[in-house]
């Protein structure tokens, strides 16, 4: 026989000791939490045998109750779906919580107001809400080992170990931090043990941690202008007062920051590929940027999201590598090498703060779900990391070339292409007399989701776009130019 899974339990308070008849008080409930939309039209209710079982009392009442609520047509039976919510219940019955709420009773005090976020944005940007050629951000899924990866999450399910089930480590599953740090000593030049990595849910909140354990309300710190907003709003929503320094061809300018803000906390930077420009930070910069650190007193916060991918040259080495004072937070994601949607990143933690960011851990969230962790200690440890890290900086590469030389056809040298020696993003710089945001909405229509750079700037902004090609395929880049091409006037 089918088996039909039982509905959510609504809350349905009965009382003994009161006059009401038992059926009149289920009654009563369920239309109350049908009026006030706890209970939505086409949502499955329990059986008469669950709900009897749960609340203790016979079915009996229960019956008599569903019976009542079934011919005033509040509910109705669905064969093979049991008993539902009626689809087609009049609007003022269902009439949502909040709408309700604005009439208010008199003398009912004002509703209290959410803390304000003047600086954050309040809608989503348009270019980031489809999944058109250039996304920012996407991968080549298709070419991820799914087989590998499935067999080791079954493995995994497999576990009946009790410990899995149970709150994880706070600062995330032992193997793969240890994994982790061999990792990032190795190939990344970082100085770490396991005990400094602190796993987290991606790149957003090892800077959100940072932000709340190092800095203060009203602390100053550097941003790469033009930059990641994202950064930039995570040190906004925390108080910090995010100062724009300028980035040129050697990556954050040092000097410039120092005229503009000698004293500040904390600089954000990306040196191993700047976003969005695309620049590598030059050793004498890196060199100057850890020194202003020492002498400020002020923290670098490192984020290091896509260097595995290098064309030209072997991958740069962490600016953590050089600093020998602790002053540098080390912060990177399984966001590229892998995909965004597992929410996993770290961060390495200079050792004397390890304990105090474990304890802001333990407030915050208890850390992250263990299932995922183990899967990629797994798949780091047996060696098919390195080997997709591999394949897609191949992959990546083709898709790179294929989309500089079609920019290159289409718009000669009317449009720039900078930043295209790493990672899975460039960027093309448009020439004057072009808005981008304007031009990156008409582009949605056309299935393009670009970018504009504007976006990236505090101040004074250059117009361009962010191109992501990782989500892209070799064989769609020269149609999809096209299409960007049949968007921009050239001059
Ligand atoms: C500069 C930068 N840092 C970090 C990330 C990744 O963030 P997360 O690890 O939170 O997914 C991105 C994603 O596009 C990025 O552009």
């Amino acid at each position: 026989m089918k088996r039909v899974a039982s509905g959510v339990l609504p809350v349905i308070a009965v009382e003994r000791k009161i006059s009401k008849p038992l059926h009149r008080q289920i009654y009563d409930s369920y239309r109350a939490a049908i009026a006030n939309g706890s209970l939505r039209p086409g949502q499955r209710i329990p059986s008469t045998r669950v709900l009897a079982s749960e609340i203790g009392v016979s079915r009996f009442p229960v019956l008599n109750a569903y019976a009542q609520l079934l011919a005033e047509g509040y509910l109705e039976s669905r064969v093979g779906a049991g008993t539902v919510v009626t689809s087609s219940l009049p609007e003022q019955l269902t009439t949502s919580a909040p709408a309700r709420e604005k009439d208010a009773p008199a003398g009912c005090g004002p509703r209290p107001v959410a803390r304000r976020c003047s600086d954050l944005r309040s809608e989503a940007f348009p270019w980031t809400m489809n999944y058109g050629a250039f996304r920012v951000g996407q991968v080549a899924f298709d070419q991820f080992p799914m087989q590998i990866w499935s067999k080791l999450v079954a493995r995994h399910c497999r576990n009946t170990d009790r410990e899995l089930a149970h709150y994880g480590r706070l600062m995330g599953s032992e193997p793969l931090r240890q994994a982790i740090a061999n990792y990032l000593k190795t190939a990344r030049s970082v100085r770490c043990e396991a005990e400094q990595v602190l796993i987290v849910n991606g790149s957003q909140q090892a800077i959100d941690i940072s932000a709340r354990l190092l800095l203060n309300p009203g602390s100053r710190v550097w941003i790469e202008e033009p930059g990641y907003r994202l950064a930039r709003d995570v040190f906004a929503l925390n108080g910090c007062e995010p100062i724009p320094i300028p980035v040129d061809t050697e990556g954050l300018d040092v000097t410039a920051g120092i005229k503009r803000c000698r004293k500040a906390q904390a600089a954000f930077v990306t040196p191993s590929h700047q976003f969005p420009l695309g620049v590598t930070m030059s050793a004498s910069r890196r060199m100057q940027l850890v020194e202003w650190a020492q002498h400020a007193g002020a923290w670098i916060i490192e984020d290091d999201y896509d260097s595995e991918y290098r064309y030209e040259s072997l991958p740069i080495a962490s600016l953590q590598g050089l600093d020998s004072n602790s002053r540098v937070i080390y912060v990177g994601t399984f966001s590229k090498v892998l995909f965004p949607s597992l929410r996993l990143g770290y961060m390495v933690i200079p050792p004397d703060l390890v304990d105090q960011f474990w304890r802001m851990r333990r407030v915050m969230d208890l850390g992250q779900p263990t299932f995922y962790q183990e899967v990629i200690a797994d798949f780091i440890s047996e060696g098919h990391f390195a080997r997709h890290i591999r394949r897609m900086r191949v992959l990546y590469g083709e898709l790179r070339r294929e989309l500089v030389d079609a920019l290159g056809k289409s718009f000669k040298d009317t449009l720039q292409v900078v930043g295209d020696e790493a990672g899975m993003h460039l960027t093309v710089l448009l020439q004057d007399g072009h808005r981008d945001e304007g031009i990156a909405e008409r582009a949605i229509r056309q299935n393009l989701s670009i970018w504009p750079l504007s976006s990236c700037y505090l101040d004074k902004a250059r117009q361009g776009f962010v191109l992501g090609f990782g989500g892209t395929t070799v064989k769609g880049i020269p149609g999809a130019v096209r299409k960007l091409r049949g968007l921009i006037e050239v001059r």
